[in-house]
């Protein structure tokens, strides 16, 4: 192996999804460390060779810090000073920037992030092919871990300025598709689907939009009756949603995402921009 020597702390989905990915491309990460015996344990069930118990000495060229947000502070706090200052460390979180590893940049390291824009939702979660966000304090340790993206089969996005906007929007597509999903099936409720035969019907048409959306832009995979301009039909829907919710989330959920897809409808030379924005409201 010619690449960095890399530890993992933090055994959960993310610790996890990293170790398989670089160990399916033949880097096994050197050390998979977790704070409690539990996850150690639920990881080991699982085939990870992971260890848990007090902070381990960490000779490694590169440590990812997977673990929740709210810890990355304190786990660095608690690093600094007890590695070799060469070592890269490196939290996976997309919310932060590199401020809370702060505490090891005054002790000489270079520190940075690998954000997987994904929804990690297992340890066993594929990463390659699904793109990373990438900071980092210095050109060297940017090109590590530009490399180790590689090496995941990851490409690399680079968000600047506050995270929150690039988490922000991490989110909306990452855990939206739920909403509309249950939104649908509770309308489909009032019409005479159950949950299952929502979920049949909804569910691919959800994959399917999506998979037009990621593939052609928003743009270009729209369809229905806002790309279409057919207003009656429009009208009809808010009537039947209002109808159909007594608390309105449904409605403003349809009228919000309408707004955006009437400028993505406008954009493509869609008719009856106006008359659907009047009604809209
Ligand atoms: N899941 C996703 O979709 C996803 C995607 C991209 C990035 N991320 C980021 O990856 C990081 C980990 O998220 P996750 O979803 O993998 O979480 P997770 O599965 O819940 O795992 C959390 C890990 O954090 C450790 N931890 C929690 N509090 C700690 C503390 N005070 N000190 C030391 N370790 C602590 C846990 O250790 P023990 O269980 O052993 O206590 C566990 O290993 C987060 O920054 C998250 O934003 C998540």
């Amino acid at each position: 192996v010619n690449g960095p020597r890399i530890a993992i702390f933090g055994a959960g989905r993310t610790g996890g999804a990293l170790f398989h990915g670089l160990a399916a491309a033949g880097e096994p990460p050197v050390l998979l460390w977790t704070r409690s015996e539990a996850t150690a344990r639920a990881a080991q069930a699982e085939g990870f060779p992971a260890v848990s118990g007090p902070l381990p000495p960490a000779d490694v060229d590169l440590i990812f810090l997977a673990v929740t947000d709210g810890a990355v502070a304190s786990l660095a706090a608690e690093l600094a000073g007890r590695l070799s200052p060469r070592t890269l460390v490196a939290h996976t979180a997309g919310a932060l920037d590199l401020s809370p590893l702060a505490p090891l940049s005054a002790a000489g390291h270079a520190v940075g992030s690998l954000h997987p824009a994904v929804s990690i939702a297992s340890r066993r979660t594929p990463l390659a092919g699904r793109a990373a966000a990438l900071a980092a304090s210095t050109p060297e340790a940017d090109a590590v871990l530009a490399r180790v993206a590689g090496v995941l089969g990851m490409p690399i996005i680079r968000p600047q300025g506050d995270r929150a906007r690039y988490h922000a929007a991490c989110a909306m597509v990452g855990n939206f598709p739920q909403v509309l999903l249950e939104a649908a099936e509770r309308l489909g409720l009032g019409a005479g689907l159950s949950r299952e035969e929502g979920r049949l019907a909804f569910g691919s048409l959800l994959v399917g939009a999506a998979g037009n959306a990621a593939d052609r832009g928003p743009a270009g995979g729209l369809t229905g009756p806002l790309r279409r301009g057919e207003v009656e039909i429009v009208r009809r829907h808010l009537e039947a949603i209002r109808a159909a919710d007594p608390n309105g989330e449904l409605l403003a959920l349809y009228r919000a995402a309408a707004w955006v897809a009437l400028d993505l409808a406008e954009a493509e030379g869609a008719p009856n921009i106006a008359a659907m924005k009047q009604l809209l409201g």
